[in-house]
Protein backbone atom coordinates (compact mmCIF):
# COMPACT_ATOMS: atom_id res chain seq x y z
CA UNK A 1 0.00 0.00 0.00
CA UNK A 2 1.36 3.23 -0.73
CA UNK A 3 2.66 5.55 2.31
CA UNK A 4 0.97 8.84 2.72
CA UNK A 5 3.45 11.84 3.64
CA UNK A 6 2.22 15.35 4.35
CA UNK A 7 5.00 18.32 4.93
CA UNK A 8 4.31 21.55 6.07
CA UNK A 9 6.39 24.75 4.65
CA UNK A 10 7.12 22.21 1.76
CA UNK A 11 7.32 25.15 -1.22
CA UNK A 12 11.04 25.80 -0.55
CA UNK A 13 14.24 25.43 1.05
CA UNK A 14 14.47 22.17 3.19
CA UNK A 15 11.00 21.17 3.24
CA UNK A 16 11.22 21.16 -0.76
CA UNK A 17 14.72 19.43 -0.69
CA UNK A 18 13.12 16.56 1.48
CA UNK A 19 10.33 16.26 -0.91
CA UNK A 20 12.71 15.89 -4.07
CA UNK A 21 14.73 12.82 -1.56
CA UNK A 22 11.67 11.15 -0.53
CA UNK A 23 10.33 11.13 -4.31
CA UNK A 24 14.14 9.91 -5.52
CA UNK A 25 14.02 7.24 -2.74
CA UNK A 26 10.64 6.10 -3.54
CA UNK A 27 8.58 7.23 -6.54
CA UNK A 28 5.59 5.35 -5.40
CA UNK A 29 4.66 7.27 -2.37
CA UNK A 30 1.82 9.83 -2.00
CA UNK A 31 3.04 13.09 -1.48
CA UNK A 32 1.43 16.03 -0.02
CA UNK A 33 2.55 19.67 0.08
CA UNK A 34 0.99 21.63 2.54
CA UNK A 35 1.65 25.32 1.93
CA UNK A 36 0.29 28.77 2.68
CA UNK A 37 1.57 30.15 -0.89
CA UNK A 38 -0.29 28.78 -3.30
CA UNK A 39 1.88 30.01 -6.38
CA UNK A 40 4.63 28.91 -4.74
CA UNK A 41 3.49 25.27 -3.93
CA UNK A 42 2.11 25.13 -7.41
CA UNK A 43 5.58 25.70 -8.66
CA UNK A 44 7.26 23.41 -6.04
CA UNK A 45 4.93 21.40 -7.48
CA UNK A 46 5.80 21.41 -11.00
CA UNK A 47 9.42 21.09 -10.14
CA UNK A 48 8.91 17.85 -8.62
CA UNK A 49 7.00 16.51 -11.33
CA UNK A 50 9.68 17.76 -13.58
CA UNK A 51 12.03 14.93 -11.96
CA UNK A 52 9.69 12.49 -10.71
CA UNK A 53 7.31 12.06 -13.96
CA UNK A 54 4.88 9.88 -12.72
CA UNK A 55 5.02 11.20 -8.72
CA UNK A 56 1.45 11.79 -7.03
CA UNK A 57 1.79 15.20 -5.60
CA UNK A 58 -1.04 16.83 -4.09
CA UNK A 59 -1.42 20.39 -2.65
CA UNK A 60 -3.16 21.74 0.16
CA UNK A 61 -3.82 25.34 1.21
CA UNK A 62 -2.43 25.51 5.17
CA UNK A 63 -1.22 28.64 6.93
CA UNK A 64 -0.33 26.66 10.02
CA UNK A 65 0.31 30.53 12.04
CA UNK A 66 -3.76 30.56 11.40
CA UNK A 67 -6.62 28.72 13.97
CA UNK A 68 -9.22 28.48 10.79
CA UNK A 69 -6.82 27.50 7.92
CA UNK A 70 -5.54 24.97 10.36
CA UNK A 71 -8.92 23.21 11.21
CA UNK A 72 -10.12 23.72 7.39
CA UNK A 73 -6.88 22.06 6.01
CA UNK A 74 -7.24 18.77 8.62
CA UNK A 75 -10.88 18.42 7.24
CA UNK A 76 -9.84 18.46 3.40
CA UNK A 77 -7.13 15.88 4.51
CA UNK A 78 -9.48 13.53 6.73
CA UNK A 79 -11.61 13.14 3.12
CA UNK A 80 -8.74 12.86 1.12
CA UNK A 81 -6.39 10.15 3.04
CA UNK A 82 -7.38 7.22 4.81
CA UNK A 83 -4.38 7.22 7.08
CA UNK A 84 -0.80 9.21 7.19
CA UNK A 85 1.84 7.38 7.32
CA UNK A 86 4.49 10.56 7.72
CA UNK A 87 3.63 14.18 8.71
CA UNK A 88 7.00 16.65 8.74
CA UNK A 89 6.34 19.61 10.49
CA UNK A 90 8.44 22.05 8.82
CA UNK A 91 6.84 25.20 7.93
CA UNK A 92 8.79 27.79 10.49
CA UNK A 93 9.28 31.63 10.55
CA UNK A 94 12.09 33.94 12.41
CA UNK A 95 10.40 37.49 11.77
CA UNK A 96 12.27 40.92 11.98
CA UNK A 97 15.78 39.02 13.17
CA UNK A 98 17.60 41.47 14.73
CA UNK A 99 21.87 40.60 14.95
CA UNK A 100 24.04 41.78 18.08
CA UNK A 101 26.84 43.13 16.20
CA UNK A 102 28.75 43.68 19.44
CA UNK A 103 28.49 40.22 20.65
CA UNK A 104 28.66 38.97 16.69
CA UNK A 105 32.16 41.01 16.35
CA UNK A 106 33.39 40.16 19.88
CA UNK A 107 32.52 36.07 18.78
CA UNK A 108 34.49 36.12 15.41
CA UNK A 109 37.76 36.48 17.32
CA UNK A 110 37.17 34.11 20.14
CA UNK A 111 36.80 30.84 20.91
CA UNK A 112 33.13 30.71 20.79
CA UNK A 113 33.52 31.74 16.97
CA UNK A 114 32.17 28.15 15.97
CA UNK A 115 29.55 27.83 18.39
CA UNK A 116 28.25 31.04 17.82
CA UNK A 117 27.61 30.22 13.78
CA UNK A 118 26.24 26.57 14.28
CA UNK A 119 23.68 27.90 17.46
CA UNK A 120 23.26 31.42 16.88
CA UNK A 121 22.72 31.66 20.51
CA UNK A 122 23.22 35.18 22.48
CA UNK A 123 23.13 36.52 19.19
CA UNK A 124 20.15 36.73 17.53
CA UNK A 125 16.63 38.27 18.85
CA UNK A 126 13.19 38.71 17.00
CA UNK A 127 10.38 40.97 17.11
CA UNK A 128 7.43 38.92 17.18
CA UNK A 129 3.81 39.79 17.10
CA UNK A 130 0.21 38.81 18.25
CA UNK A 131 -2.11 37.37 15.16
CA UNK A 132 -5.14 37.44 14.71
CA UNK A 133 -6.17 34.79 16.89
CA UNK A 134 -4.51 36.75 19.34
CA UNK A 135 -1.64 34.14 19.90
CA UNK A 136 2.17 35.01 19.27
CA UNK A 137 2.98 34.65 15.42
CA UNK A 138 6.17 32.51 16.16
CA UNK A 139 4.39 30.22 18.18
CA UNK A 140 1.30 30.04 16.66
CA UNK A 141 3.51 29.15 13.59
CA UNK A 142 6.42 27.03 14.74
CA UNK A 143 4.11 25.02 17.76
CA UNK A 144 0.74 25.50 18.14
CA UNK A 145 -0.46 25.50 14.77
CA UNK A 146 1.27 22.25 14.22
CA UNK A 147 0.24 21.10 17.86
CA UNK A 148 -3.37 21.54 16.67
CA UNK A 149 -2.84 19.97 13.35
CA UNK A 150 -1.57 16.90 15.06
CA UNK A 151 -4.64 16.91 17.42
CA UNK A 152 -7.48 17.17 14.26
CA UNK A 153 -5.07 14.68 12.51
CA UNK A 154 -5.33 11.69 15.47
CA UNK A 155 -7.61 9.69 13.23
CA UNK A 156 -5.69 9.31 10.69
CA UNK A 157 -2.47 8.79 12.29
CA UNK A 158 -3.42 6.87 15.50
CA UNK A 159 -4.74 3.49 13.82
CA UNK A 160 -4.66 0.02 15.30
CA UNK A 161 -2.50 -2.18 13.84
CA UNK A 162 0.12 0.48 12.29
CA UNK A 163 2.56 3.20 13.22
CA UNK A 164 3.14 6.69 11.79
CA UNK A 165 5.71 9.47 12.18
CA UNK A 166 5.89 12.73 12.89
CA UNK A 167 9.03 15.02 12.49
CA UNK A 168 9.78 17.80 13.78
CA UNK A 169 11.94 20.75 12.27
CA UNK A 170 13.46 22.26 15.24
CA UNK A 171 17.00 24.21 15.40
CA UNK A 172 20.20 23.94 17.21
CA UNK A 173 18.83 27.65 18.10
CA UNK A 174 16.74 25.74 20.49
CA UNK A 175 17.78 26.87 24.08
CA UNK A 176 16.59 25.79 27.22
CA UNK A 177 17.46 29.46 28.96
CA UNK A 178 14.98 31.17 26.19
CA UNK A 179 11.78 29.03 27.05
CA UNK A 180 9.73 29.49 30.13
CA UNK A 181 6.85 27.30 31.35
CA UNK A 182 4.90 30.78 32.57
CA UNK A 183 5.14 32.00 29.27
CA UNK A 184 5.02 29.26 26.39
CA UNK A 185 4.32 31.64 24.18
CA UNK A 186 6.95 34.04 24.29
CA UNK A 187 5.77 37.41 25.16
CA UNK A 188 7.78 38.60 27.88
CA UNK A 189 11.15 37.99 25.58
CA UNK A 190 13.80 38.72 22.71
CA UNK A 191 14.41 35.23 21.66
CA UNK A 192 10.56 33.60 20.32
CA UNK A 193 12.30 31.68 17.65
CA UNK A 194 14.66 29.93 19.85
CA UNK A 195 11.77 29.41 22.81
CA UNK A 196 9.74 27.91 19.74
CA UNK A 197 11.97 25.35 18.96
CA UNK A 198 13.01 24.43 22.26
CA UNK A 199 9.23 23.76 23.18
CA UNK A 200 8.90 21.57 20.01
CA UNK A 201 11.55 19.83 21.53
CA UNK A 202 9.70 19.37 24.79
CA UNK A 203 6.30 18.28 23.03
CA UNK A 204 7.74 15.53 20.80
CA UNK A 205 8.69 14.28 24.11
CA UNK A 206 5.52 14.49 25.25
CA UNK A 207 4.04 13.37 21.99
CA UNK A 208 6.04 10.03 22.29
CA UNK A 209 5.25 9.77 26.20
CA UNK A 210 1.34 10.29 26.22
CA UNK A 211 1.24 8.64 21.69
CA UNK A 212 3.62 5.64 21.15
CA UNK A 213 0.71 3.49 22.69
CA UNK A 214 -1.38 4.91 19.95
CA UNK A 215 1.28 4.47 17.06
CA UNK A 216 2.35 7.92 16.72
CA UNK A 217 6.05 8.23 16.99
CA UNK A 218 7.30 11.82 16.98
CA UNK A 219 11.10 12.57 16.35
CA UNK A 220 13.26 16.33 15.99
CA UNK A 221 15.49 17.06 13.72
CA UNK A 222 18.05 20.15 13.40
CA UNK A 223 19.01 20.71 9.39
CA UNK A 224 22.24 22.37 10.77
CA UNK A 225 23.02 25.85 9.27
CA UNK A 226 21.59 26.01 5.27
CA UNK A 227 20.70 29.33 3.32
CA UNK A 228 17.71 29.59 2.76
CA UNK A 229 14.74 32.25 2.31
CA UNK A 230 14.39 32.20 6.80
CA UNK A 231 18.97 33.00 6.46
CA UNK A 232 18.95 35.52 3.65
CA UNK A 233 16.14 37.18 6.14
CA UNK A 234 18.93 37.49 9.04
CA UNK A 235 21.57 39.25 6.48
CA UNK A 236 21.77 39.91 3.17
CA UNK A 237 22.72 37.70 0.90
CA UNK A 238 25.85 39.63 -0.28
CA UNK A 239 26.61 38.92 3.57
CA UNK A 240 26.35 35.59 3.30
CA UNK A 241 28.92 35.09 -0.36
CA UNK A 242 31.15 37.31 1.54
CA UNK A 243 32.03 35.15 4.52
CA UNK A 244 31.14 32.03 2.48
CA UNK A 245 34.58 30.59 2.64
CA UNK A 246 35.08 30.91 6.22
CA UNK A 247 32.14 28.94 6.61
CA UNK A 248 33.40 26.11 3.94
CA UNK A 249 36.70 26.18 6.08
CA UNK A 250 34.97 25.79 9.60
CA UNK A 251 32.99 23.03 8.34
CA UNK A 252 36.62 21.02 8.89
CA UNK A 253 35.95 21.23 12.64
CA UNK A 254 32.27 21.29 12.62
CA UNK A 255 29.98 19.75 10.24
CA UNK A 256 27.20 21.48 11.29
CA UNK A 257 27.13 23.95 8.27
CA UNK A 258 25.23 21.74 6.39
CA UNK A 259 24.77 24.35 4.02
CA UNK A 260 22.79 23.38 0.89
CA UNK A 261 18.63 22.60 1.29
CA UNK A 262 19.80 19.21 0.30
CA UNK A 263 22.21 18.28 3.07
CA UNK A 264 20.28 20.17 5.17
CA UNK A 265 17.11 17.63 4.84
CA UNK A 266 19.33 14.81 5.51
CA UNK A 267 17.89 13.74 8.98
CA UNK A 268 14.39 14.18 7.56
CA UNK A 269 15.12 12.13 5.23
CA UNK A 270 17.14 9.44 7.15
CA UNK A 271 14.37 9.14 9.62
CA UNK A 272 11.96 8.09 6.71
CA UNK A 273 14.28 5.08 6.67
CA UNK A 274 14.07 4.37 10.37
CA UNK A 275 11.72 1.96 12.11
CA UNK A 276 10.05 4.54 14.27
CA UNK A 277 9.99 2.59 17.58
CA UNK A 278 13.67 2.20 17.19
CA UNK A 279 14.47 6.08 17.85
CA UNK A 280 15.55 7.73 20.65
CA UNK A 281 13.04 10.12 22.27
CA UNK A 282 15.04 12.83 23.82
CA UNK A 283 17.38 12.77 20.85
CA UNK A 284 17.83 15.37 18.31
CA UNK A 285 19.01 14.05 15.11
CA UNK A 286 21.55 16.20 13.42
CA UNK A 287 21.47 16.74 9.21
CA UNK A 288 25.71 17.17 9.32
CA UNK A 289 27.83 17.39 6.23
CA UNK A 290 31.81 16.59 6.38
CA UNK A 291 34.74 18.92 5.37
CA UNK A 292 34.66 16.55 2.20
CA UNK A 293 31.03 17.13 1.89
CA UNK A 294 29.66 14.10 3.09
CA UNK A 295 26.25 14.20 4.23
CA UNK A 296 25.48 12.11 7.13
CA UNK A 297 22.93 12.03 10.41
CA UNK A 298 23.91 11.74 14.10
CA UNK A 299 21.94 11.70 17.13
CA UNK A 300 22.58 14.20 20.26
CA UNK A 301 20.81 14.35 23.30
CA UNK A 302 18.53 17.01 23.63
CA UNK A 303 18.52 19.15 27.01
CA UNK A 304 15.03 18.41 28.35
CA UNK A 305 13.36 17.21 30.90
CA UNK A 306 10.01 14.73 30.98
CA UNK A 307 8.62 17.29 33.74
CA UNK A 308 8.86 20.43 31.58
CA UNK A 309 7.35 18.39 28.80
CA UNK A 310 4.08 17.44 30.55
CA UNK A 311 3.55 20.99 31.70
CA UNK A 312 3.81 22.12 28.36
CA UNK A 313 1.53 19.68 27.14
CA UNK A 314 -1.24 20.27 29.41
CA UNK A 315 -0.89 23.78 28.82
CA UNK A 316 -0.90 23.38 24.95
CA UNK A 317 -4.12 20.83 25.71
CA UNK A 318 -5.83 23.82 27.81
CA UNK A 319 -5.00 26.65 24.86
CA UNK A 320 -6.38 24.09 22.65
CA UNK A 321 -9.69 23.65 24.37
CA UNK A 322 -9.89 27.98 24.66
CA UNK A 323 -9.45 28.29 20.98
CA UNK A 324 -11.88 25.86 19.93
CA UNK A 325 -14.39 27.68 22.37
CA UNK A 326 -13.75 31.04 20.69
CA UNK A 327 -14.04 29.55 17.49
CA UNK A 328 -17.21 27.71 18.47
CA UNK A 329 -18.69 31.32 20.04
CA UNK A 330 -17.80 33.16 16.91
CA UNK A 331 -19.41 30.55 14.53
CA UNK A 332 -22.64 30.89 17.12
CA UNK A 333 -22.62 34.43 17.04
CA UNK A 334 -22.28 34.51 12.89
CA UNK A 335 -25.18 32.19 12.75
CA UNK A 336 -27.42 34.12 14.84
CA UNK A 337 -26.76 37.41 12.97
CA UNK A 338 -27.09 35.50 9.58
N1 LIG B 1 17.87 27.49 7.39
C1 LIG B 1 18.44 27.14 8.51
O1 LIG B 1 19.64 27.34 8.72
C2 LIG B 1 17.62 26.48 9.58
C3 LIG B 1 18.27 26.08 10.76
C4 LIG B 1 17.53 25.45 11.76
C5 LIG B 1 16.19 25.21 11.57
N2 LIG B 1 15.58 25.61 10.42
C6 LIG B 1 14.15 25.31 10.27
O2 LIG B 1 13.93 24.66 9.04
C7 LIG B 1 12.56 24.83 8.66
C8 LIG B 1 12.50 25.18 7.18
O3 LIG B 1 13.06 26.46 7.01
P1 LIG B 1 14.01 26.83 5.78
O4 LIG B 1 15.34 27.15 6.32
O5 LIG B 1 13.88 25.83 4.71
O6 LIG B 1 13.40 28.25 5.36
P2 LIG B 1 12.35 28.64 4.22
O7 LIG B 1 12.92 28.37 2.89
O8 LIG B 1 11.96 30.02 4.57
O9 LIG B 1 11.15 27.65 4.48
C9 LIG B 1 10.17 27.87 5.43
C10 LIG B 1 8.89 27.28 4.91
O10 LIG B 1 7.88 27.44 5.91
C11 LIG B 1 6.75 27.99 5.28
N3 LIG B 1 5.92 28.73 6.20
C12 LIG B 1 6.24 29.80 6.96
N4 LIG B 1 5.17 30.20 7.66
C13 LIG B 1 4.15 29.40 7.32
C14 LIG B 1 2.78 29.32 7.68
N5 LIG B 1 2.24 30.20 8.55
N6 LIG B 1 2.02 28.34 7.16
C15 LIG B 1 2.54 27.45 6.29
N7 LIG B 1 3.82 27.48 5.88
C16 LIG B 1 4.61 28.46 6.40
C17 LIG B 1 7.30 28.89 4.18
O11 LIG B 1 6.26 29.15 3.25
P3 LIG B 1 6.05 30.58 2.53
O12 LIG B 1 6.64 30.42 1.18
O13 LIG B 1 4.56 30.73 2.50
O14 LIG B 1 6.73 31.62 3.36
C18 LIG B 1 8.39 27.99 3.65
O15 LIG B 1 7.89 27.03 2.78
C19 LIG B 1 11.99 25.90 9.57
O16 LIG B 1 11.20 25.30 10.57
C20 LIG B 1 13.24 26.51 10.20
O17 LIG B 1 12.95 27.04 11.47
C21 LIG B 1 16.26 26.23 9.42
Amino acid sequence: MERVVVVTGANSGVGLALCERLLAEDAGLRLCLACRNVQRAEAARLALLTSHRHAQVDLLRLDVGSVRSVLTAAREVKARYAKIDYLYLNAGIMPNPQVDTKAFFKGLFSRNLINMFATGQGLLTQQDNLNSDGLQEVFATNLFGHFLLIQELEPLLCQAGRTSSVVWTSSSNAQRSAFSVDDIQHLHGTEPYSSSKYASDLLSLALNTHRNRQGLFSSVICPGLVMTKLTYGILPSFFWTLIMPIMWFLRIFTHTFTLTPYNGAGALHWLFLQRPESLDPKAKYQSLTSGLGTNYTKPRQMDIDSETSEILYVKLLDLEKEVRRKMSEEKADMDTVA
